[in-house]
């Protein structure tokens, strides 16, 4: 069990990590960043969700915006409140300040905090911003985000572009090209892990029932199945079950803009080339390949509520 920072623009498949991870880790705290919904959104959100599920932690507020680009308009996929308009949301979006608690709560308790981040990468780099010391003090860094087109699993937002990188191209470049020890889990895997609609259903859990409707009803209506990626999810799998997931080791890099702004590069070959954007980048874990069956049937053992 890990001491964890859970970082998240919460939408449904972060709720679901979120009641995952409260299931197998120890949460220290909740922090909120723009993506899917606003931060005061998600910042209301997470408490409302906590409430619901009887999840037991604090939350703080991070960022509003991305470092570099301009604010742009939130997903639509996860219900216009994030959540999938499933709850009268009357939650204060009020909170204390969510790059300070990382930095402190880091600085409080080397090497044993796990940073879990699910959205936007702009509350990690604005604290390995501020306080360059931390990058060696934390224990692990587990994001969802990025693609490299294995088994053509490409962009959900361009052809290149993961939505959580995409949203902040900047942030993911220093994070991603820092030492922080980062274990990434890009679309290659979370778009081969999924959940049915049925299967939904059957874990039991009305909370959870509630928010996936519109997110399954748009997936059903878009691709013809009424289901989805359990994305987010795999940042626990990741923390309970790591056999089941196949690395590859490089540095990494985002680029920032042009036509491929968001897409997240990796190394490929060793040979030295004169002009080299990775020269002296840390190696970074990137999990390729995922047993997607051992992941589903960990994830429904950990939720499902017996009738
Ligand atoms: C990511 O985008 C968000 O909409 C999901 O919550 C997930 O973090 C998948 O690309
Ligand atoms: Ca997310």
């Amino acid at each position: 069990m890990r001491t964890l920072i859970f970082d998240t623009d919460i939408g449904v498949d972060d709720a679901f990590a979120l009641a995952y991870a409260a299931k197998t880790q120890r949460l220290l705290g909740i922090t909120t960043v723009f993506g899917n919904v606003s931060v005061h959104q998600a910042t209301k959100n997470a408490r409302l969700f906590c409430e619901k599920m009887g999840i037991v932690a604090p939350v703080y507020r991070g960022c509003s915006r991305p470092l570099a680009l301009a604010p742009g308009a939130p997903a639509k996929l996860h219900g216009e409140d994030g959540l999938g308009d499933a709850f009268e949301n009357t939650y204060s979006d009020q909170a204390p300040g969510a790059v300070q608690f990382i930095i402190d709560s880091v600085r409080a308790q080397p090497h044993e905090i796990t940073l879990v981040a699910i959205g936007p990468l702009t509350n990690i780099a604005s604290a390995i911003n501020q306080a360059p010391d931390i990058i060696s003090q934390v224990k692990e860094l587990v994001i969802m985000g990025g693609a490299f087109g294995t088994d053509g699993h490409a962009g959900n937002v361009t052809p290149f572009s993961e939505f959580n990188i995409w949203k902040d191209p900047h942030a993911a470049d220093q994070v991603l090209s820092s030492a922080l020890p980062v274990i990434l889990l890009p679309l290659d895997v979370t778009h081969k892990v999924l959940i049915r609609g049925e299967e939904m259903h059957q874990l039991n859990q009305p909370v959870l029932s509630a928010i996936c409707r519109p997110y399954l009803a748009y997936s059903l209506a878009k691709e013809g199945f009424d289901g989805m990626a359990l994305h987010d999810t795999l940042t626990i799998s990741w923390l309970c079950l790591p056999q089941a997931f196949t690395l590859t080791e490089s540095p990494l890099r985002v680029i920032t803009e042009g036509i491929a702004s968001g897409q997240t590069v990796r190394k490929l070959s060793a040979l030295a080339s004169r002009e080299d954007a990775f020269r002296d980048l840390p190696t970074q874990r990137i999990a390729l390949q995922v047993d997607a069956q051992a992941v589903r049937t960990h994830f429904f053992n950990a939720l499902k509520i017996k009738d």
